[in-house]
């Protein structure tokens, strides 16, 4: 047993023949930031799938605090405390979000289809959407529907949802993709807003925001890890630079 809340020990994916999760371990414990790296391909969206069960992995195992939850199912795993954002948006287009989040309240609560549900538990969620909105940005858009939303402003929405079922561990899969750069900042300020116990695995292309997030980075290319360390060590990674920074500085 460790203290980690996510262990990842020794994962390994193929699909046929082709191998795209060689031998990943990783741990992370409550607080910390992890970032995920590497070259298109690498296997990360693979990764963050084998640990949410919506993939098996053809060997290893996958630890979620201190219990072996490889063989348990997805939305079990969710109920343990760990959930993810989409690399690509899954929001309904056109509920308002202050919806969208109590449904994934009641979701957790497993209230969905409890028709006896009193008024003052609706005013509770209805509450406590309201307070994870305003926390990451977003109360005053409440009522809005994600098609009146920007686009940055979507991706925050997506991590509005995941908050509403209370992670311990939170998987975000690349939360700036497509975010035009004009928005870049109100993302980069609701992320800091994450309560600092959670611990956080961030799968990202944008360096700047990694390097600045994390404080422990994962590299991985062709599935396999090929470096992990601080921010700094990475930087200065020879391995790395040549792999996937491109030599850059
Ligand atoms: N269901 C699948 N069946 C077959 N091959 C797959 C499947 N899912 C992913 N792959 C392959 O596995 C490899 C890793 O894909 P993955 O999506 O994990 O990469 P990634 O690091 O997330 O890339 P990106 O940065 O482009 O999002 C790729 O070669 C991909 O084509
Ligand atoms: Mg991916």
């Amino acid at each position: 047993m460790s203290d980690s809340l996510l262990d990842i020990r020794h994962l390994n994916k193929a699909f046929g023949g082709l191998k795209v999760t060689r031998d990943v371990s990783l741990k992370l414990s409550s607080g910390n930031r992890v970032g995920l790296i590497g070259p298109n391909g690498a296997g990360k969206t693979t990764l963050i799938n084998l640990v949410t069960g919506a993939l098996q992995p053809s060997s290893g195992e996958v630890w979620l605090l201190g219990e072996n939850v490889t063989t348990v199912s997805a939305p079990r795993r969710v109920k343990r405390g760990l959930t993810r954002t989409f690399q690509i948006t899954q929001l309904a287009p056109n509920l308002p979000i202050g919806r969208q989040v109590e449904l994934a309240i009641h979701e957790r609560d497993g209230s969905v289809n409890k028709l006896w549900r009193s008024v003052d538990s609706f005013q509770k969620v209805r509450d406590e959407a309201e307070s994870i909105l305003h926390t990451l940005r977003l109360g005053a858009l409440i009522e809005r529907s994600p098609i009146e939303l920007a686009y940055g402003e979507q991706r925050l929405v997506e991590i509005a949802l995941a908050m509403a079922l209370r992670p311990r561990v939170l998987l975000l899969d690349e939360p700036m993709a497509g975010v035009p750069s004009g928005e870049r900042q109100v993302v980069l300020d609701a992320l800091e807003t994450l309560p600092p116990e959670l611990a956080i695995l961030m799968i990202e292309h944008d360096m700047d925001l990694v390097f600045g997030f994390a404080d422990r980075i994962l590299v991985l290319a062709e599935g396999a890890v090929l470096a992990e360390g601080t921010p700094q060590e990475i930087r200065s990674h020879s391995a790395v630079r040549t792999a996937y920074l491109g030599g850059e500085a």
